[in-house]
């Protein structure tokens, strides 16, 4: 898969949006609406391409988007700025209470301030992984990840949507590529960026992050029993997208 795919925005309402859709701002508790929209949820490692897939989903279905690495990195960044050590589990917990965060037009702002481009840099990436470990963060996050479930429905792509947060979701997908070939994307769609980075110490990192996300007690980073495991080393954006619209029963565009 080339990592130079669309650029998925975070956390959005229906793509192509109807009139009635509006932008979901965090904590909007949009749950009354929709407790039983469907789920489509697509969990995989660091770089797996699954936010450039959830993305392209959503937006052939017209589905809400959630990415909630981006909640993670959220917290991670605000962390960050605080000073906060991403062991302190008590004040990463008050932090994530607080935080005063809305995506608009897919990008993500923290108390008015954009901060989409903060969120992806290699820095926040491992403080966000570091900070996922503990348990009353990932419970502090839980009911904001599930106010995104509307109608006429959710992509939901992480760690965990299949496992603990969507448990009921209609389709999981759970999207698996070798740990070379996502440090190789990762390397590209950083050097499309402009962006110089050694890829040896990319494929360490992303070794690190998986280690991390799939030892960690909460909710680690597995498929669930139900999941459809798909091995996207070989396999071209087009081809990932086409082939988990056809899991859901849709014909690619
Ligand atoms: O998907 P991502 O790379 O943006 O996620 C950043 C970190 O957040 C990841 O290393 C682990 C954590 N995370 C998580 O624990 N559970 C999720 N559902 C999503 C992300």
């Amino acid at each position: 898969m080339s990592a130079a795919g669309p650029s998925p925005g975070a956390n959005s309402a229906p793509t192509g949006g109807s009139a009635a859709a509006k932008p979901q701002a965090w904590g909007d508790d949009m749950s009354a609406a929709g407790p039983n929209a469907p789920v489509i949820a697509i969990d995989g490692p660091a770089a797996s391409g699954k936010g450039t897939i959830a993305h392209n989903v959503a937006q052939a279905l017209r589905f809400h988007y959630l990415d909630s690495g981006s909640l993670y990195r959220l917290v991670a960044l605000r962390a960050v700025e605080r000073a906060v050590a991403p062991d302190d589990a008590a004040g990463l917990t008050g932090l994530t209470a607080d935080l005063n965060v809305a995506f608009r037009d897919g990008r993500a702002t923290l108390d008015g301030r954009d901060v989409a481009d903060s969120l992806r840099t290699e820095a926040v990436s491992t403080v966000a992984s570091k900070i996922a470990v503990h348990p009353a963060v990932r419970s502090a996050l839980m009911a904001r990840q599930r106010a995104f479930r509307a109608p006429p429905g959710l992509v939901a792509e992480g760690r965990d949507m299949g496992t603990v947060v969507f448990p009921d979701a209609g389709l999981k997908v759970f999207l698996t590529a070798s740990a070379e070939q996502r440090a190789e994307r990762r390397h590209k769609q950083l050097i499309t960026k402009g962006i110089s980075v050694n890829i040896d110490s990319l494929l360490r990192d992303i070794r690190e992050r998986d280690a991390r996300d799939s030892t960690r007690a909460a909710a680690p980073l597995a498929p669930a029993p139900d999941a459809v495991i798909l091995d996207t080393t070989n396999l071209s954006i087009a081809e990932v997208t086409a082939a988990v619209l056809a899991l859901y029963g849709e014909p690619a565009g």
